[in-house]
């Protein structure tokens, strides 16, 4: 199984209940999407390999580290994953952006694919697929199998809300690929909403409810 890695650091916390409030703004929600997805971005990217490289300080040579320039894909889920992509990307600049294109069909709560373009060779990248919400665990299920029908092998997926249903089904349709979330939180509702969640992420970052 994949590992589970659940944000704890204060900053986090405190800006993931300014998201959950629904007096919160769409320009206000959309500047906190930014800023979580930064913070989580810190954390999903801990284990980039490192590479030593000769520098001169204003006082003398030294060997130092840096990244060592893995290439990396980000693959927002749409709608509600186009909001973690700034974040993200203002702390690793050079990943290249892929987008797919899901929406849950309000009855049946299984996900209908409507959009796919990925960078090209993004089966030598390392993907990151993005989505503020895990409830059922559809939707990232259906985006992982089709990145890996692509040729992808080496896939994370970062969200900023899950359901403990969604972390088990995704778990266990893909236990290769270790889960970011923000929080997890109690249950999904009759409408497969996670409780107590932040409501409907797409609508709230675009305004359109
Ligand atoms: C939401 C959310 C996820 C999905 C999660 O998207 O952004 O993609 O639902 O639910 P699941 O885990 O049960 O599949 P939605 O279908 O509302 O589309 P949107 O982002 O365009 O609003
Ligand atoms: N999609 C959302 O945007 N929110 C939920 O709680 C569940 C699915």
């Amino acid at each position: 199984m994949g590992k589970v890695t659940v944000m704890d650091h204060p900053l986090f916390i405190h800006k993931m209940s300014l998201l959950r409030d629904k007096k919160t703004s769409s320009k206000e929600f959309r500047e906190l999407v930014k800023e979580v997805s930064m913070l989580i971005c810190y954390e999903t990217t801990r284990d980039l390999p490192l590479k030593e490289i000769e520098i001169e300080t204003p006082i003398c040579t030294t060997k130092t580290k840096v990244i060592s320039g893995k290439a990396l894909a980000l693959v927002p889920i749409l709608r509600a994953g186009l909001g973690m992509v700034d974040g993200m990307l203002s702390l690793i600049p050079a990943a290249k952006v892929g987008h797919i294109g899901l929406y849950r069909d309000p009855e049946t709560f299984k996900p209908v694919e409507y959009y796919c373009k990925l960078p090209n060779n993004i089966e030598l990248r390392d993907v990151i697929v993005l989505d503020p919400m895990l409830a059922t665990g559809g939707s990232a299920i259906d985006a992982i199998n089709l990145l890996k029908d692509k040729g992808c092998t080496n896939i994370k997926f970062v969200c900023l809300c899950a359901a403990p249903e969604g972390i088990e089904a995704l778990s266990k349709a893909h236990p290769d690929v270790d889960i970011y979330c923000g929080a997890v939180d109690e249950k999904l509702n009759d409408h497969m909403y996670i409780v107590p969640g932040l409501g409907d992420a797409g609508d709230r970052i675009f305004g359109t409810k």
